[in-house]
């Protein structure tokens, strides 16, 4: 099947579940077998889901409030949920064999998720998690700031990309030498929230805040807007140093951006194209239409940013730094190994870090292959690339480290427990690409 091929349909947005979170009433998430109708398919697909909804329900909560969330696994293997890029208590990350037991089938687990930072994240399971990911199990979860915001619409775009089979089923090989040898399980259809080129309705003169999460196994996203203004406001769930103009952004696996986009007064009836840039290719991943009302009144606002957050002098008197190679072997589960130091999980290069105290890592990529590199729980600042000063204007939870490239990051480890710290390509972190970074008090 080929996207180029597909009947190309003009798809209303259909308004999909969503959580308005408190503590006092728990909201469940229930992992389980089911069906979703794909538009490129005359039958539905047989996918896993959370509480059958595809991706799973948008959970929104505000910043300072815990919210319990109680996971039922009735898939027919253990699972868990991580909240990816939450600042949390350690018991609570969702990695099993490292914070907590795998939640088996028919079993449940509460999660109690103190929410310390506003912003867009997401959640997904950690096990088993190249096939997990890949049959549907993910969803946004976004946290509040503590007043209400100007913009006059908020969107939420999960980006995913399937690898159907010509029946509409999902190809159900997983971890395949294919995969492995390259950068993880690449589909032949990108969604977005489960949709194929939703199309986004807007009025003249409206700001729109804009977030966009990439969910997918292994694809890169390089989303471009033609014809509209858009700044980045926020990287991984963090206002930005310095704002910037969305231009090749690289949105990896893991990745997420909120972008302060302006519908001109003038644009009336226009439709704007999104496109995905990344590969050299160019390929239609929406289109926003500007309706032929009244232009309304742009509100004025500067959006806020961190000057202050872990800023890159911090890190200018740390002697030393902890180097991971990353590279393949042979061997391993499936033939092919991704290695951190030429260790596969669990038999890991682990590295134990006092707590406050600022550290720097090297990411060193020996391979040909992509490595987007995330450490559970902490933000952190990529200050070099290849050895040269590339300081960015926004902190991340995970970077995309290149084909023999390497990149330093600073961050502070400020909660204590074991973090993982992991590629976020599924394929390559199941296949032995993840480590753990212990905090101590
Ligand atoms: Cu989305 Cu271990 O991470
Ligand atoms: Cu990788």
């Amino acid at each position: 099947m080929h996207i180029g091929r597909m009947l190309i349909m003009t798809l209303i947005l259909g308004l999909f579940g969503q959580f308005y979170a408190n503590a006092e009433q728990p909201l469940k998430l229930e992992a389980k077998e089911g069906f979703y109708q794909f538009p490129f398919f005359d039958t539905q697909t047989a996918v896993w889901s959370y509480n059958d909804q595809i991706p799973g329900p948008l959970i929104r909560g505000r910043v300072g409030t815990t919210l319990v969330i109680d996971f039922a696994n009735r898939l027919k293997e253990p699972s868990s949920i991580h909240w990816h890029g939450l600042r949390i208590e350690n018991a609570m990350d969702g990695v099993p064999g490292v914070t907590q037991d795998p939640v088996g089938p028919g079993e449940n687990f509460t999660y109690r998720l103190k929410l310390e930072d506003a912003g867009t994240f997401w959640y997904h399971p950690h096990f088993n998690s190249s096939e997990q990911l890949e049959r549907g199990l993910k969803g946004v979860f976004i946290v509040e700031e503590a007043e209400k915001q100007p913009w006059s619409q908020d969107w939420v775009w999960l980006m995913d990309d399937w690898l159907f089979q010509k029946d509409g089923t999902i190809y159900p090989h997983f971890n395949t030498g294919r995969d492995l040898m390259h950068d993880g399980r690449w589909g032949n259809a990108p969604t977005i929230n489960g949709n194929f080129r939703p199309e986004y309705q807007a009025k003249p003169g409206e700001r729109i805040r804009l977030r966009i999460i990439n969910g997918a196994n292994a694809r890169v996203f390089s989303p471009h807007i033609e014809g509209l203004s858009a700044n980045i406001i926020a990287v991984d769930g963090r206002p930005v140093t310095k704002i910037f103009v969305l231009d090749r952004f690289v949105l990896s696996p893991g990745n997420r951006i909120d972008l302060d986009i302006r519908i001109p007064e003038q644009s009336g009836g226009k439709i704007f194209i999104v496109e995905d840039r990344f590969t050299r290719k160019a390929f239609e991943l929406a289109s926003i239409k500007v309706d032929q009302s009244e232009p309304i009144k742009s509100p004025k606002f500067i959006p806020p940013t961190e000057a202050n957050f872990i800023p890159a002098q911090m890190f200018e008197k740390v002697k030393g730094e902890k180097t991971w190679d990353l590279n393949a072997i042979r061997g391993g589960k499936f033939g092919i190994g991704w290695t951190m130091n030429q260790k596969l999980w669990p038999d890991a290069d682990k590295v134990d870090y006092p707590l406050g105290l600022p550290r720097k890592i090297i990411f060193k990529n020996s391979s040909s292959r992509l490595h987007p590199m995330h450490i559970h729980g902490v933000f952190f600042r990529v200050l070099e690339r290849n050895g040269q000063k590339a300081v960015e204007q926004f902190t991340r939870d995970t970077v995309l480290v290149g084909p023999r490239e390497s990149v330093t990051i600073g961050f502070v480890p400020e909660h204590t427990g074991i973090w993982l710290t992991h590629c976020h390509i599924q394929e390559h972190a199941e296949a032995g690409m993840m480590t753990t970074i212990e905090v101590k008090n």
